[in-house]
């Protein structure tokens, strides 16, 4: 399949955007960046549309899609009656990193819900992202842009080595400023549930509507099935085996010195995930998530670190882990599903 690709900084972007959004309204598949990650886009209304996304992707069709929106009325369409702590929750958080579980209307396909009675959507806080859906006219069901299994695409470069020759076209843009996928929140239920930590915190959503769950499936090292269907298959995973160290900082780093001197040993190349703070007490390949401090830097270095070992062929990461708050929280289950829950806990 011939893949169009559109650079944003085209000299004719405008006429462009006119072409993916003419792709897009006619059944095509186009990959577009948000502030998260890069979306594999289709019309949400339309099955056939919907269905190339998975094929692209290679994804199992029981996992149901996110659709994105590009202006309030299209919840419409999309959603049953919005209840006022909803709505309170839209206003505080659309546009922007945060996925709502709503009950979904007739009109949306089985295929994008994965046969459920609700429907994901969210409402992107990207210009590009915004024009392309208001332009197509219509809701966009958009996974992320990578091959199912890998780390989802934050450089658009992620998106051409994934998805070139497999889908319709791909738009390049900056680097998604998050880098980490939206919040999935379920809000059909009493109290509101985190069921995919993500962008936006269980703190900064508890600032709005006090009390919000997490479902336990996702701390349960596969032990519990988590609620969302997409939590349980395995993700994020680079071609290396990787190993998360846990514990005081000291120990951690000491216990990954020595993992990485021993498999060293063996004839493995190893690869160390650290960050400011500790990497140069590491020798060989080694890479910085950025300051301990900046957990929104940490969060959006954290796909192409991982894609970018692959590069170097390393055998196997020893990742440093961190602290399972805030945006912590959404960078410890990523890292930890790259792992294939595969963590050391360091005891002094
Ligand atoms: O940031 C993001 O959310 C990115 C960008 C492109 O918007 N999209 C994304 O989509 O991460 P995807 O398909 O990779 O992840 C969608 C997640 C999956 O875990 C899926 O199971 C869950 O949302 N999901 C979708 N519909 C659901 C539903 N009705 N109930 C529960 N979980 C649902
Ligand atoms: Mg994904």
């Amino acid at each position: 399949m011939k893949t169009i690709v559109i650079n944003k900084t085209s000299k004719q972007i405008e006429t462009d955007i006119e072409k993916v959004a003419n792709i897009l309204k006619n059944g095509g598949t186009v990959a577009f960046p948000t502030e998260t990650v890069y979306g594999l886009g289709a019309n949400a209304l339309d099955e056939e549309a919907v269905g190339k996304i998975f094929k692209a992707k290679g994804r199992p069709s029981d996992n149901p899609l996110i659709v994105h929106i590009a202006d309030i009325q299209m919840l419409d369409q999309l959603a049953e009656e919005v209840t006022e702590k909803q709505k309170k929750i839209i206003e505080a958080f659309w546009p922007g990193p945060l996925t709502l579980i709503l009950k979904k209307k007739k009109a949306v396909p089985d295929c994008v819900t994965g046969g459920l009675d609700t429907v994901a959507i969210r409402y992107p806080d990207h210009p590009l992202a915004q024009e392309i859906i208001r332009k197509a006219t219509v809701p966009i069901a958009a996974p992320s842009a990578n091959l199912s299994g890998k780390p989802s695409p934050t450089k658009g470069e992620h998106v051409v080595e994934d998805l070139k020759g497999r889908v319709d076209a791909i738009v390049l843009g900056e680097d998604c400023k998050i880098g980490i996928e939206s919040t999935v929140l379920d809000t059909t239920g009493e109290i509101p549930m985190i069921l995919r930590p993500g962008g936006v915190s269980r703190e900064d959503l508890e600032r709005v509507v006090g009390t919000v769950e997490i479902d336990r499936g996702l701390d349960a090292e596969g032990h519990v099935q988590p609620k969302s269907p997409g939590m349980k298959y395995t993700h994020y995973a680079p071609k290396a085996k990787v190993i998360v160290y846990n514990g005081n900082s000291h120990l951690m780093v000491e216990k990954i010195i020595y993992e990485s001197n021993t498999l060293t040993k063996q004839g493995k190349k190893v690869g160390i995930m650290a960050c400011d703070e500790t990497q140069t007490a590491y020798e060989g390949c080694v890479k910085s998530l950025g300051s301990r401090q900046d957990m929104q830097g940490v969060a959006s270095k954290l796909f192409h670190t991982l894609r970018d070992f692959d590069k170097e062929a390393v055998d196997i990461i020893l990742a440093e882990s961190f602290e399972s708050k805030g945006l912590g929280v959404a960078v410890m289950n990523r890292l930890v599903k790259s792992a294939g829950y595969n963590m050391v806990n360091v005891k002094g």
